[in-house]
Order: structure tokens, then C-alpha cells, then sequence
């Protein structure tokens, strides 16, 4: 079953993350959105600030996948896959790549980043998933983040975040109708080389949880699940 997205639309919130996340604790559904035109407190992943102002697109939504907790990479990978294929729709031409576990990169500067916070119920089940999207739409913060060029295809955000929640849903759908893997295949084809350089080690693979592997220094491969994950390599350095 598809999802129905139920779009809320806010001029300026601090943050669409903290609005939906009260959402979810008072019961909305699985596709509450949250969005707004400009986000003054918007929230990174690891701590982190992100900057939204009316050029961007951001915006939270409500899952409930009802899985356990160990599931949760998985999701996230398929969110990730998602919006790197709207991008890849829009922007054939353009280098769109996937830095573990989902964040968005364009010629090699990150675009789009996603933010995923969950609450669970005393089984240890997600009792709700609120992820956060943001894109940088027609305006980027000024750290070396990549700009999107849709001005030059003239796509209206609306459209755009259409075609992400949809594709978000389809995904989704795959990911419980027909398992991780056709996910995690199309993960490994937008991410990065094998043996791209990552402050963890080279990149390896993904596994079946979604976890990132890496060889490190002395050649043995390991599994990384968390934390803070980015490019060393100089002409991906930028935008992390
Ligand atoms: C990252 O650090 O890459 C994740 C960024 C997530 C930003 C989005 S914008 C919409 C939602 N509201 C927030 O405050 N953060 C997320």
C-alpha cells in the first residue's frame, strides 16, 4: 500500500524535525509531512547545524515501520536511494553519488542531507521514525556545499519534494515487500569507488543491515554503523 503524504507547509519554523517529532508523539500517521520556506534552528546529523533559508527545500516526515531497531540502517539507505534517483531524474548529466549512509553529493560537494530520529516502544521496536530532509535547492550554505542547478531545468520545489516523497514511498514498499538487497545494489551504485579514502578507511561495501565496510590501514575489512563518515580524498574533501 502506498503511502498518503499529508503535507503541512509552515513561511518559517526553527525546525521542521522538532514539529513533526511532536507530531509523531501525538499520532500522526505514518506520511505526516512537516515543511517550511526557511528553517532558523535546522539540524544536522552528529550535532550539527544546517542551514535553511528560503531557497532551500526542507522538510520531516513520519514513518512507522514497526521493525526492530537493528532495521533502522536499512531505511535509511532507502531513503538515501531515493533521492539520489529524483536527482539523477532531473540532473542525467550531472555526477550524483551516495556518502554512507545517505547523504546526497553533486560533482563532488554534498547537496542533500538527511537526518533520521526515532523513538522506540519497550520491546525495542520503532514505535515512530521522523527523517528530515534537507536540499540544497536554489541556495547553499557557503561551506563548500554544492548548489543544485535545477534553475537551469525550472522545477518548482513543490514538484521536486512530489517526486522525493513518491519515490520515498516506492522504495520504502520495495524494502518490505521484497527485502534489503535490490536496496543495497542500488546503494553500491551510486556510491563511491571501492578504495576511496574515508576517514574511516577505503571504502568497501555496504552489508545487509546497511552498516558501511571499509579496509583499514592493515588491510582487514571492518564494519562501521555509526559516527561521523566523510571523504578524505582532495577532490572529494569538500562539503562533508
Ligand atoms: C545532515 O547533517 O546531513 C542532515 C541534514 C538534515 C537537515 C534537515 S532540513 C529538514 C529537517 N529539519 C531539520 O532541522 N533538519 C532536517
Amino acid at each position: 500500500m502506498s503511502i498518503y503524504w499529508d503535507i503541512e507547509v509552515f513561511a518559517e519554523l526553527p525546525s521542521t524535525q522538532s514539529i513533526c517529532k511532536n507530531g509523531a508523539e501525538d499520532g500522526k500517521a505514518e506520511g505526516y509531512v512537516v515543511r517550511a520556506l526557511k528553517q532558523t534552528q535546522g539540524k544536522g546529523r552528529h550535532g550539527k547545524s544546517w542551514v535553511s533559508d528560503e531557497g532551500g527545500l526542507a522538510f520531516s516526515f513520519v514513518l512507522r515501520p514497526g521493525v526492530p531497531v537493528k532495521n533502522i540502517g536499512q531505511i535509511s539507505i532507502a531513503v538515501g536511494v531515493a533521492l539520489a534517483e529524483v536527482f539523477v531524474r532531473y540532473l542525467p548529466e550531472s555526477d550524483v553519488k551516495l556518502k554512507w549512509p545517505n547523504d546526497v553529493f553533486l560533482e563532488g560537494k554534498k547537496a542533500a542531507g538527511i537526518l533520521l530520529e526515532t523513538n522506540l516502544n519497550e520491546k525495542q521496536n520503532v514505535e515512530w521514525l521522523v527523517v528530515g530532509i534537507g536540499i540544497n535547492f536554489n541556495s547553499a550554505p557557503d561551506i563548500g556545499h554544492a548548489l543544485c542547478n535545477f534553475s537551469d531545468i525550472d522545477v518548482e520545489p513543490t514538484v521536486f519534494l512530489n517526486d522525493v516523497l513518491s519515490c520515498i514511498g516506492d522504495r520504502y514498499a520495495t524494502l518490505k515487500s521484497a527485502g534489503f538487497e535490490t536496496i543495497r545494489k542500488a546503494w553500491l551504485g551510486y556510491s563511491y569507488p571501492v578504495g576511496t579514502l574515508l576517514n574511516v578507511g577505503r571504502f568497501h561495501s555496504l552489508d545487509e543491515m546497511g552498516n558501511l565496510i571499509v579496509r583499514d590501514e592493515a588491510g582487514s575489512l571492518k564494519s562501521v554503523s555509526a559516527g561521523d563518515v566523510h571523504l578524505k580524498e582532495q577532490h572529494y574533501a569538500v562539503g562533508h
